[in-house]
């Protein structure tokens, strides 16, 4: 695969005014999801929601790709059509999620480390085949008493620089996602620190495996204040810390940036996409890559009523979309 190929790719990812729909939840956080809204974990129901979210109409408007879970990219419409045949027609290029999730980090209490390298070129030899062209690899960092450790930083860069590598080997274009979770007390000062030292641990590391930045998308999370400090900085400052963060840390060649929302609220996931672009300015695109913000709305409708609400849930999904899409032209509500 040519590096130009690759970075076609990438760029299309983040074409102008579009974003990614994060669909990826694995069969155990999609139980959790499932479970708030009172629908069965069973594989028809998993089949006919994604079915929902994938057929949207206009979906390729606003979004340019969908990162999906082992099972869905496998999965096809009530009618026999493959999502991935679905998706192509609408213009959103499929991606994969192939991390296996994260686990105890050893000697490192209250920390993980992402595994699922073992198997993973042969695992992306046949998600190239079924049509996926670009990967997630997702990596965990908590924020506590004395911890992140930067034992627990370098392996987890580590280990997304060499899925990164096998990645471009393979074909695909990596998304490389260093999640700094919210949980916490900490306050944006202490977040911006700690997403500082991720951000240039992770880019020491792919310049080490080889990584071509051209052919990369950073899936970042925003600098904001831990979800239980007394002192909630406002999107302004949300915006302003993620930026200087991002721009100390995160090379000009890179061809883009998303975010995850992370569990922030759709109207704050839209809002500070929305703050940082009319700050604009940067080297590279902004824009989204929300899970929980991009499918929270519709999925409390659809769970309704899983025939009848359909339409409507796709009504929602569509607005979410544009909403986002806009914010990442810094041009939201429209
Ligand atoms: P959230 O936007 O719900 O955080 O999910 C994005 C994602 O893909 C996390 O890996």
């Amino acid at each position: 695969m040519s590096i130009e190929q690759l970075a076609e790719t990438a760029q299309a990812m983040v074409a102008r005014g579009k974003g990614i729909i994060a669909i990826d939840e694995s069969t155990s956080t999609i139980k959790k999801r499932f479970d708030s809204v009172g629908i069965e974990n069973i594989e028809e129901n998993r089949r006919a929601y994604r079915e929902m979210l994938l057929t949207t109409p206009k979906l390729g408007d606003h979004v340019s790709g969908a990162i999906l879970f082992d099972e869905t990219l496998r999965q096809k419409t009530a009618d026999g059509t493959p999502f991935v045949e679905v998706m192509k027609k609408a213009g959103v290029i499929p991606g994969i999620k192939v991390d296996k999730s994260t686990h105890p980090l050893a000697g490192c209490p209250g920390e993980v480390i992402t595994e699922g390298l073992d198997g993973l070129r042969d695992r992306l030899k046949e998600y190239y085949r079924l049509g996926a062209r670009f990967a997630k690899w997702r990596a965990v960092i908590n924020i506590g008493d004395d911890i992140p450790s930067g034992t627990c930083i370098e392996a987890n860069s580590h280990a997304l620089a060499r899925y990164a590598a096998l990645c471009q080997e393979q074909g695909l274009v990596p998304m490389v996602e260093p999640e700094v979770i919210m949980d916490g007390s900490h306050d944006i000062q202490t977040c911006y620190e700690v997403t500082e030292a991720v951000l240039r641990s992770l880019f020491g590391a792919l310049y080490e495996q080889n990584v071509m930045l051209e052919g990369t998308i950073l899936k970042a999370s925003m600098v904001v204040s831990g979800k239980d400090c007394p002192e909630q900085a406002d999107v302004e400052e949300v915006a302003e810390a993620t930026l200087m963060c991002l721009k100390s840390t995160v090379p000009a060649i890179l061809p883009g940036i998303v975010f995850l929302s992370g569990g922030q609220s759709d109207e704050k996931a839209t809002a500070h996409l929305d703050a940082m672009n009319r700050i604009g300015n940067l080297p590279w695109p902004l824009s989204f890559s929300y899970g929980r913000a991009m499918q929270s709305a519709a999925l409390r409708i659809w769970a309704q009523d899983m025939k009848a609400n359909v339409a409507r849930a796709q009504e929602t999904v569509y607005a979410r979309a544009r909403d986002n899409g806009l914010a990442a032209l810094g041009q939201w509500p429209g």
